[in-house]
């Protein structure tokens, strides 16, 4: 008797369900989103592949955080995954840098196709080193200027205009080349310092200004596309170094859905965004592509450090991707 109650309870504890692994995931934008479309994807790709084994706790709209603490608290292992700009990361990966030079990139199917190729993936693989496991690039889209104090046309119009950038020294110095007073600041300052006139513009893709009402706080948008903005969809390598192969397998999928759902996301707002931020009450304004010179013509200075710095024959590379 005694024998079957010992083996009735060995029997309970081997048939009870493994306990599902939670999986908070931060991001700075909202849900409906880039970020919150691809979280999302993420989500439904591995329940596909993996039933219950993980669950997922959202923190949207910078939840967890600025997006450098948020990338802490990955290599950390107190955030399990997070979607970033390249905003803060060449803090963590200076080489990934070089993907924030201004004009690299000339259109969005560029971008995809140096990410997706060798140059992108090696990229990938050095965030190991720096304490973050990279699953794959996404994309925000190509950064513009908002501002409240008039249409930018020329470079001359950037002349001291207090705009905030992302903590990305390739940003900054490009800003402070054109004459323009850059303002780096954490995304959740951004609205505020806005709203109170502590800056006068801010700059990024036509994703974050319609996901997060800039038109709200923000009267120009110059279609100016001065630089490519990738995301990146990190992993805490405490999480990562306990999957065995078949889950790292469905994690890399997931990973894959997800930046199919970003990308998508991205595709429909760059071809409807202008139309709704001109409903909003925005003044929009386009760069011819002589206009457009110009201003990579202003950055000849700041194009000899980020050669120095990142190596012209990698620069030279990605801009000769077909
Ligand atoms: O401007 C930024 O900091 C980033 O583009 C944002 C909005 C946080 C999205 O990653």
């Amino acid at each position: 008797m005694k024998h079957l109650y010992a083996a009735a309870l060995i029997g309970a504890a081997v048939a009870a369900p493994a306990a599902a692994q939670e999986i908070k995931i931060g991001y700075a934008l909202a849900e409906d989103s880039h970020y919150g479309v691809a979280a999302k994807a993420f989500e439904e790709s591995l329940k596909g592949s993996l039933g219950d084994q993980f669950t997922f706790r959202h923190f949207p709209s910078s939840g967890l955080g600025g997006e450098r603490e948020v990338v802490e608290g990955i290599q950390l292992g107190t955030v399990e995954m997070t979607i970033v700009s390249t905003g803060t990361l060449s803090n963590f990966v200076p080489q990934v840098g070089v993907f924030d030079v201004p004009f690299l990139f000339t259109s969005l199917d560029h971008a995809r196709k140096v990410l997706d190729g060798e140059i992108g993936q090696d990229m990938l693989a050095k965030f190991d080193d720096a304490g973050l496991h990279a699953l794959a690039w996404g994309e925000q889209g190509f950064r513009h200027i908002t501002n409240n104090r008039g249409a930018i046309q020329t470079p001359a119009d950037t002349e001291g205009l207090k705009i905030r950038t992302m903590e990305n020294p390739v940003h900054i110095e490009a800003f402070k080349a054109l004459g323009a007073a850059p303002t780096p600041m954490a995304w959740p300052e951004v609205i505020g310092a806005l709203q109170q006139g502590a800056i006068d513009g801010q700059e990024n893709p036509l994703s974050v200004i319609v996901s997060a009402k800039l038109s709200e706080v923000q009267k120009y948008l110059t279609l100016d596309g001065h630089v490519y903005s990738p995301a990146v969809i990190l992993i805490s390598p405490a999480l990562w170094g306990q999957l065995d192969d078949d889950q790292k397998a469905a994690f890399d999928q997931a990973a894959a859905d997800a930046v199919t759902a970003m990308r998508g996301y991205v595709d429909d707002v760059e071809a409807s965004g202008v139309a709704t931020l001109k409903e909003q009450g925005m003044e929009v304004n386009e760069l011819s592509p002589e206009e457009k010179a110009a201003f990579r013509d202003a950055l000849a200075e700041p194009y000899k450090d980020y050669e120095a710095q990142f190596g012209k024959e990698l620069m030279d590379r990605i801009q000769a991707t077909e």
